[in-house]
């Protein structure tokens, strides 16, 4: 009992640490993480069907783009959809999802989070 838990424990325990060795590098984001936003270059109309469609989907916090809430300042289509894209992406990469949106979303490793509107980051 003892050994088989420790057998569970110990990949969860290196993958607790590991990233904080090596995510130490003077206070700039940890090269590997990647958010998704919208491309600029996508037309407002394409960007709101988009978002449509991630609020359908399951676990994507739609609530913070709503009015008062974190994360709905600057209210523009194309921050809502930085931030609606970024959350169906941390919430279903592990499971066939993607940063896609029929072209209108790309990968950035910058950390989009802004004033109190915090863009998670799932390893
Ligand atoms: C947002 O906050 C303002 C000021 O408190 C309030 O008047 C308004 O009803 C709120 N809107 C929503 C959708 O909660
Ligand atoms: C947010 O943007 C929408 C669409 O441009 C607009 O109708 C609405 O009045 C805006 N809300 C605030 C509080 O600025």
């Amino acid at each position: 009992m003892y050994s088989s838990s420790l057998k569970f424990l110990l990949p969860l325990l290196l993958l607790l640490v590991v990233p904080r060795i090596s995510g130490d590098d003077g206070g700039q984001d940890d090269p590997g993480q990647q958010w998704c936003i919208a491309d600029v270059q996508t037309p407002d109309d394409e960007l709101q069907t988009a978002i449509n469609w991630a609020c359908g989907q399951q676990d994507v916090k739609c609530d913070m783009i709503q009015e008062n809430q974190s994360c709905y300042q600057p209210n523009t289509t194309k921050d809502h959809a930085d931030f609606v894209f970024n959350s169906y992406f941390q919430n279903h990469k592990n499971k066939g999802g993607n940063c896609y949106f029929n072209g209108a979303a790309l990968i950035t490793e910058q950390d989009p989070s802004h004033d109190n509107c915090h863009f998670e980051y799932l390893s």
